[in-house]
């Protein structure tokens, strides 16, 4: 059978059998067509079942499916270097956020901008994030809460996979912060954003899903539940930023709604990790922010697993609470903060961010039929990928079977 390519000499974790997700199989070749997988086998076998244009000897090196980020606001203008300044001299993010700081002074700065100067200055960002081995980004709107400068975000989100090798999965983060023409009325804020922003994103091109900020800085749990209750009606899916800073409910409102993931958790209760199991729904842990923001309160991995909760990792790319475009940085301190072994860290960031972004069945981990996105190491064993920090074995990339040097 005639085949793409295929890379032989390799040791593979497909991440495919959840009791043993890393185990790795030596002297293992991949097959693509079309880029996808069409074969997974030893080097042997593989090599006289297909015949291939391409045939890549690859040393023995270790290959995992590509990385997913699946929680980034990747798309913005200006830093907030300055509030840095401030925490580190005392004030807390609630703080700066009530004094008009905060998301609020980054959305300001992305109104500001042009679409092509948004575009200039993610792309940087978003090759931080490739050099280490992703494949796909979630990117989110929400630093516009308008309609003229959401659907710019949610342009230049789209547009980034025109300029690189990787797919974007836009979302459309309605609910982030109340925006300063709507300080007087945020429940007149909210009837925007059901009436007009959501019909209007999702006419304007591909948005994936529709996100909140659930919080007592931000939106309530029955504006967010306005907000969801849209968004089903037209078909779309859910994921909410919730129980960060504090209990609010949040968590419950997303599994009502059967969201994608509930993000952050760090305030997280038993009933609110039963209601994500009955609902499916993943937990995305962000020890960027938990780090940045210098929290107390860890999220609840134990709950999660007791209740068998999938849990995804990620690196809330953002320029507030966590400036943050290393993949394996995020799986370390997911690690060294939160307690993940290295095979939950890497699930974390590849078939279990897959299902919180809805695309297990086409992405997340190295199975026949599934895209060929891979990573491609120099190591022996996942652990030496993740232990490291400021140090990236990656050797390739490969996306849709395209292969990136
Ligand atoms: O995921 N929690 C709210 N949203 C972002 C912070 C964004 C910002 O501070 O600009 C987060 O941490
Ligand atoms: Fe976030």
């Amino acid at each position: 059978m005639k085949v793409d390519k295929i890379w032989f000499n390799c040791r593979v974790a497909t991440l495919a059998n959840p009791a043993e997700p890393l185990a790795v199989t030596d002297n293992a070749a991949i097959a693509m067509r079309d880029g996808k997988i069409v074969a997974l086998d030893s080097s042997e076998r593989l090599l006289a079942a297909y015949q291939a244009e391409r045939v890549v000897d690859l040393q023995g090196r270790l290959v995992t499916p590509g990385l997913i980020d699946c929680h980034t606001h990747l798309v913005y203008a200006g830093n907030r270097a300055h509030e840095f300044e401030l925490r580190l001299a005392g004030a807390n993010y609630a703080d700066i956020a009530n004094a008009g700081g905060g998301i609020a002074s980054t959305l300001k700065a992305t109104r500001a901008a042009s679409a092509d100067e948004l575009l200039q200055q993610s792309l940087p960002r978003l090759d931080r994030l490739l050099a280490e081995g992703v494949t796909t980004v979630e990117v989110k709107s929400g630093y516009g809460q308008s309609l003229e400068s959401e659907l710019k975000q949610l342009e230049v989100a789209r547009e980034l996979s025109s300029h690189r090798l990787v797919s974007i999965s836009p979302t459309l983060l309605a609910a982030h912060v109340v925006p300063p023409e709507y300080k007087a009325d945020p429940e007149g804020y909210v009837s925007f954003v059901c009436d007009e922003l959501i019909p209007a994103a999702i006419a304007a091109g591909k948005v994936d899903a529709i996100d909140g900020f659930c919080e007592h800085i931000a939106f309530t749990p029955p504006q967010i539940a306005r907000i969801f209750s849209s968004a089903k009606q037209r078909g779309i899916a859910v994921k909410l930023h919730a129980a960060q800073l504090s209990n609010d409910g949040g968590v419950q409102v997303a599994a009502q709604y059967r969201a994608l993931s509930a993000d952050h958790l760090e305030y997280a209760d038993d009933a609110a990790v039963a209601a994500m199991a009955a609902s499916g729904t993943v937990a995305v842990l962000l020890p960027g922010a938990f780090y940045c923001l210098r929290e107390q309160q860890r999220p609840p991995v134990a709950l999660l697993r007791q209740y068998g909760v999938p849990i995804a990792v990620a690196t809330d790319a953002n320029p507030g609470t966590s400036p943050l475009t290393s993949p394996q940085l995020a799986m370390h301190f997911a690690c060294t903060l939160f307690g993940l072994t290295v095979a939950e860290a890497f699930s974390g960031m590849t078939i279990h961010a897959a299902k919180a972004l809805g695309q297990a069945t086409e992405i997340g981990s190295l199975e026949v039929g599934k895209y060929c996105d891979l990573a491609i190491w120099d190591a022996e064993r996942p652990a030496e990928i993740i232990y490291q920090m400021g140090f990236n074995p990656l050797y390739r990339r490969v996306w849709r079977g395209h292969e990136s040097t």
